[in-house]
């Protein structure tokens, strides 16, 4: 999403973590948003204020009394100017001080004067043992519990101090998701929306199968959007290359490589959904049977003929059950006659839309970061939107067809 002239705080406190922070300031930046940082002391042993201060353009508030603050109020200003602010990595005693109300130093004084006001995203970062503690688990879940404030869930692995366990920061984009999302309105909170993403898999033996280029970044890049507006999202996946972002575990990922998988998962969930958004590259025929063994080539064998059967159409079976008070939206991908193709499909499977990919058009179609599509509505509507990139393409898609 385009962060062009939202304004970011960004806390950081003192945790080995820090080192990822340059890397978020310059992504935020990139992104078109403008960034102010507030550190403990601590937090300045692990990363320089030189490089914090290069990269946001702006001096690094961490000495409540140092000379070069403006009015020596930066813990108020900061969080004023401020749309959202992220602490991150989020320390043990940071958490603990948040929960109690306790600001003692440049960092502990702008969130006790934020929280109230502006959405706050923290990233605890630390020791597991640390993060067992239940005295920071109950100051998390504190936190948790206040109006404006969201914590994301360390990730497990490979820990700073040589151990594994669970207390690693998230990577730099999980963290401009977490953003985003503390950015982004819910006008879909409530709504449970079913997504299908990424190109099947039709085993024709243990080590091949049929498939096609989908790489699932369309289909992800809708989770994305739907999860940020506050939705539930349930992504059937089939095979997918892109990331898949979660801060907030609002995406309920189901993987299932072939058509049929995909088929029996979909039916299972879509009677709980009140939107389907079907975006995943279907095969519609499979290899009538799976060979056991690998399918070896004879001595002077000229050909091969192998025997494939239909695959359900997952669209068409969900638009059969469809309520009145749900929403089925296709995806098409012609070669040809691609609009009368289209809505061909938007009647015969009783879909609400469909969305027409170009294949034509230079940046669009499987792979790339852009796309160009057209969207078809069952009550005549049509809509052309521009090549961008399909974040874009995302935000686009739902706002016109969940507003
Ligand atoms: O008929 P076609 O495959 O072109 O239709 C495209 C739309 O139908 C997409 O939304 C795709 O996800 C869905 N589809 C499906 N099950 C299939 C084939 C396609 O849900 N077996």
């Amino acid at each position: 999403m385009s962060l062009t002239g939202k304004h970011i705080l960004i806390g950081i406190s003192g945790g080995i973590a820090a080192y990822k922070i340059p890397e978020l300031i310059r992504s935020l930046v990139k992104s078109g948003a403008e960034v102010r940082v507030a550190t403990t002391k601590n937090a300045l042993e692990f990363v320089t204020e030189l490089t914090l201060q290069t990269l946001s353009g702006h001096a690094v508030y961490s000495d409540v009394f140092a000379a070069i603050n403006a009015h020596a109020t930066e813990h108020i200003s900061l969080p004023e100017w401020c749309d959202a602010m992220i602490v991150a990595p989020a320390t043990a005693n940071v958490l603990a001080k948040t929960a109690a109300g306790i600001a003692d130093d440049a960092l502990t004084t702008t969130i006790c004067s934020c929280v109230a006001r502006k959405p706050i995203v923290f990233a605890p970062a630390m020791n597991d043992k640390m993060w067992e503690n239940p005295a920071t688990q109950q100051a998390t879940q504190t936190i948790r519990g206040w109006k404006n404030c969201m914590v994301i869930d360390p990730d497990e692995g490979p820990l700073a101090c040589g151990t594994s366990g669970k207390g690693r920061m998230p990577e730099v984009e999980v963290l401009q998701e977490a953003i985003e999302y503390a950015l982004t309105p819910k006008s879909l909170a409530g709504q449970h929306i079913l997504i299908t993403a990424g190109g099947t898999q039709e085993k024709l033996d243990p080590v091949r199968f049929i498939s096609n280029y989908s790489t699932g970044k369309m289909g992800i890049a809708l989770a994305h959007a739907c999860a940020r507006r506050g939705a539930e999202v349930t992504l059937v996946c089939g095979s997918v290359s892109a990331p898949l972002l979660n801060p907030f575990a609002r995406i309920h990922r189901i993987n299932s490589l072939s058509a049929q998988e995909m088929y029996e998962a979909c039916m299972e969930e879509w009677s709980k959904m009140n939107a389907a958004i079907l975006c995943a590259a279907v095969a519609d025929f499979r290899p009538m049977e799976t060979a056991k063994e690998k399918i070896k080539k004879e001595p002077g064998q000229e050909s091969f003929t192998l025997h494939l059967s239909t695959n359900p159409d997952i669209a068409r079976a969900l638009g059969e059950q469809k309520r009145p008070d749900q929403r089925l939206i296709g995806f098409a991908l012609e070669t040809c006659h691609e609009k009368e193709n289209a809505l061909t499909k938007l009647e015969r499977k009783n879909l609400d839309a469909i969305v027409l990919n170009s294949l034509r058009e230079e940046g669009a179609g499987f792979g790339t970061d852009t796309n160009r599509v057209s969207l078809m509505l069952c009550n005549g509507n049509s809509y052309e939107l521009p090549l961008q990139s399909k974040a874009q393409v995302a935000e686009q898609i739902i706002d016109t067809l969940f507003t």
